[in-house]
């Protein structure tokens, strides 16, 4: 039987995925010491199973020691594998060296994860150069993806959708959402001048002015992106659009600053925050379980 281990403020989704899968999630003890340092007790009951690590990495620089430390003691205490889930996975931006001398962080963040567990499953990662995570990861990762359900939310909650993609890249998705929502769709093209500074076009929507439109993302990060695209959409007269995003991420005043120019923000819950409306862990404890009933479906099968 696989055990849930929750890092740190991932209890509620360990929680929901202990619940679907029909596992037991128990949050391993932690503490700083007043220097600051970690203090980390795993259950007794790790040796000889499965341990899932619930991390999701929205925050990677103070999570990643107590996650490289739990995986340890995982494997040092016997877990037969360790899996990191990491309904978001962090560090994947920074693909290149744009400019001499800059980290490729998601390189480097890579091969750290890949030193601490022996899988990764995570949903919709931010690939930009990269087709696929087995081309920076050393051990077997799967992606799940989450359009199928964002999908689903729309055509249950949203009257006459017209699906709006922000940029070039989104294309193919929102194109995948809308059909599977049964609606229309357009895309923006989208230029980023700095990290909160974009500047969207969208093509003429005249024949598209009695839809609510619904953007689509991956990742809400500054909000900037979502902001720009409504207030397009307000020049060119449509309804304040609805947005439906995988990764809240919702960064400093990001939330605040989209609010005014929106009807609603929705977010699956790969990262904890108040716009959460679409549950993933169902898809990851289906993950997990075909996983454990057939080794030819191995986490690593959509990416190695
Ligand atoms: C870009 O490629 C992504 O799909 C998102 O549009 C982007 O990461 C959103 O970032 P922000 O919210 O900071 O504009």
């Amino acid at each position: 039987m696989r055990l849930i281990l929750p890092l740190p403020g991932h209890e509620a989704f360990a929680g929901r995925l202990a619940q679907a899968g029909g596992w037991t999630a128990i949050a391993p003890e932690t503490r700083r010491f007043p220097d600051g340092e970690s203090y980390l007790r795993l259950p007794e009951a790790v040796g000889g199973r499965p341990v899932d690590l619930v991390c999701s990495l929205a925050r990677p620089d103070p999570q990643f020691l107590p996650l490289a430390f739990a995986a340890d003691a995982a494997r040092e205490l016997g877990a037969s594998e360790v899996t990191l889930v990491a309904p978001y996975l962090a560090y994947l931006r920074q693909d290149t060296r744009f400019r001499p001398g800059e980290a490729v962080s998601s390189r480097s963040f890579a091969r750290l994860l890949s030193g601490c567990v022996d899988r990764v499953l995570t949903v919709d990662p931010h690939l930009h150069r990269y087709p696929a995570l087995a081309r920076i990861y050393r051990v077997p990762t799967a992606t799940l993806h989450a359009a199928p359900l964002l999908a689903g939310w729309i055509a249950e909650h949203v009257r006459s959708p017209l699906i709006v993609g922000p940029d070039e890249e989104s294309a193919q998705w929102a194109g995948a959402i809308a059909a599977a929502a049964g609606a229309p769709h357009v895309v923006a093209r989208k230029q980023r001048h700095g990290d909160r500074d974009v500047e969207i076009a969208l093509p003429d929507l005249s024949a598209w002015r009695d839809r609510q439109p619904v953007l689509v993302d991956d990742i809400a990060s500054s909000g900037r992106t979502l902001i720009a695209v409504a207030r397009q959409l307000q020049r060119q007269g449509l309804p304040r659009p609805d947005c439906v995003v995988v990764h809240g991420l919702f960064a400093d005043d990001a939330l605040a600053a989209l609010q005014p120019f929106v009807r609603q923000v929705v977010s699956t819950d790969s990262v904890a925050h108040p716009s959460n409306r679409i549950g993933l862990a169902p898809l990851f404890a289906d993950a997990l379980a075909r996983n454990l009933r057939d080794p030819a479906e191995a986490l690593s099968g959509d990416d190695a």
